[in-house]
């Protein structure tokens, strides 16, 4: 059988910023595994360098020739032509710790890492558990008339929205204008707006959350951004700078990815009705459901670009030095093997090391919260909701095109 063959037609190498990649992620990740390794694929910007198999993309997070900062290899940014100045806001975002390498990286990460404690986590837990009931309260009274709603709209989104504005300590008054510019940031750095948000909204958002650094030096709160102020003050160890950096880099890492976790762990559930079941009888697999989730349906399929620092040859394909290459989480999730029957979604699996926050130093630094948030959230729903089903036929439910990240449009669902 040829490749097109078993692809029924799509095209190859995918184009993993198009639509008909978005809705065959499965077999073209397959086709990858199998017959392109190392594939070269349209991404952004331009083209990537792909790998797919489970060992390759634990190796290559690991590979100390792959770095994230172009300036360590002294090559200009391909996001954007070195002639346009960049507002430094704009370049701090471009180059926050996940865009870093040691020893930067090393003492940014030690520095914010105590934000995402057991401790902190615990504090967090029983206020996600009634910001959940609210919402869902909220869901219950303004359904329409057949009990249907948008959960990513109404649950999913305002969830870790919240939480941000717990960690970074912004005033409920002062929400609209946050609120403003995380959308801004999130959806805007796609297509013709691009320009747009780097020259204007980041710029926005960055004097709010200085302005916010100054009150906070003032008035110290009980919140992250408090935190990574006094870590300044007392060893002078984080800049101003750095601190704006990384609360742009908690919302981008960590809003659309919390709310596709439970988007997408949402519908998986709804589309295996047998494992629905056995964990509405025993609650307590709730911690392995999401581990089986993140592989599953996996909210982040490809890790943050990085280039390669000098000429490497991987699976017999030459990579020249300042090429791009990405780590496709997404397909070693399925690879089989690593993963025993990786297309059946199993919520009992064990062991499942799946590779659904990353590996190596930039794995994610969000995941305890994640799960937190993953675990409250789809608990609390199925506790009220004991005939919780979807408002639409499957095929309705729309993937989008996101490069990277793997979400649906909308869930709608029926309450009850
Ligand atoms: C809910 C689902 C989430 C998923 C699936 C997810 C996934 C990931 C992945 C795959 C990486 C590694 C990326 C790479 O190597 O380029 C990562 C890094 C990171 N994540 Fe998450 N994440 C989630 C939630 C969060 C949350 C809630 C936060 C914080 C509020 C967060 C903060 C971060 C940070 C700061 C990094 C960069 C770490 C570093 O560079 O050392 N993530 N995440």
């Amino acid at each position: 059988m040829t490749t097109l063959q078993t692809l029924n037609n799509l095209q190859t190498p995918p184009d993993l910023t198009s639509k008909e990649f978005a809705n065959n992620k499965h077999e073209y990740f397959k086709w990858m595994r199998q017959e392109a390794p190392v594939a070269h694929c349209k991404y952004v910007p331009g083209k990537a360098y792909v790998v797919s198999r489970y060992e390759d993309c634990v190796a290559l997070l690991k590979d100390p020739r792959v770095v994230r900062d172009n300036r360590t290899i002294d090559l200009d940014s391909p996001f954007l032509p070195s002639f346009i100045p960049l507002p430094k806001s704009t370049d701090l975002i471009l180059h926050s710790m996940i865009g870093s390498d040691d020893p930067d990286h090393r003492r940014l990460r030690s520095l914010v890492h105590q934000a995402f404690t057991r401790k902190s986590m615990a504090e967090l837990a029983g206020r996600i558990d009634t910001l959940t009931n609210n919402l869902l309260d909220k869901a219950e009274a303004t359904s329409k008339a057949d009990g249907s709603v948008d959960l990513k709209e109404v649950y999913a989104l305002p969830i870790p929205v919240t939480v941000i504005q717990e960690m970074v300590g912004v005033p409920d008054e002062d929400m609209p204008k946050f609120y403003k510019g995380i959308e801004a940031i999130i959806n805007g750095f796609a297509g013709v707006r691009m320009m747009l948000t780097m020259l204007w909204d980041v710029p926005r958002l960055s004097d709010f959350i200085r302005e916010l650094i100054e009150r906070k030096r003032e008035n110290p709160g009980n919140d992250m951004l408090t935190g990574l102020i006094q870590a300044e003050e007392e060893g002078q160890k984080l800049s101003e700078d750095e601190i704006v950096s990384m609360v742009f880099l908690i919302i981008t890492a960590g809003y659309q990815t919390t709310v596709h976790l439970i988007t997408n762990g949402v519908l998986t559930l709804l589309r295996h009705p047998d494992q629905l079941a056995k964990l509405r009888a025993n609650p307590d697999l709730i911690e392995s459901a999401v581990e089986e989730i993140l592989r599953f349906d996996s909210p982040v399929y490809t890790t943050e670009p990085a280039y390669v620092g000098e000429d490497m040859v991987l699976h017999g394909v030459s990579i020249a030095r300042g090429s791009i290459v990405t780590a496709c989480i997404g397909a070693a999730n399925h690879d089989p093997d690593v993963f025993e029957n990786p297309e059946v979604f199993d919520i009992e699996r064990s062991p499942n090391k799946h590779l659904g926050f990353g590996s190596g130093i930039h794995a994610c630094l969000g995941a305890p919260l994640a799960r937190m948030e993953a675990k409250i959230a789809l608990s609390n729903l199925l506790k009220r909701n004991p005939n919780l089903r979807l408002a639409v036929d499957p095929s309705e439910i729309e993937v989008e095109t996101t490069p990277g990240i793997h979400s649906y449009e909308s869930l709608p669902i029926v309450l009850g």
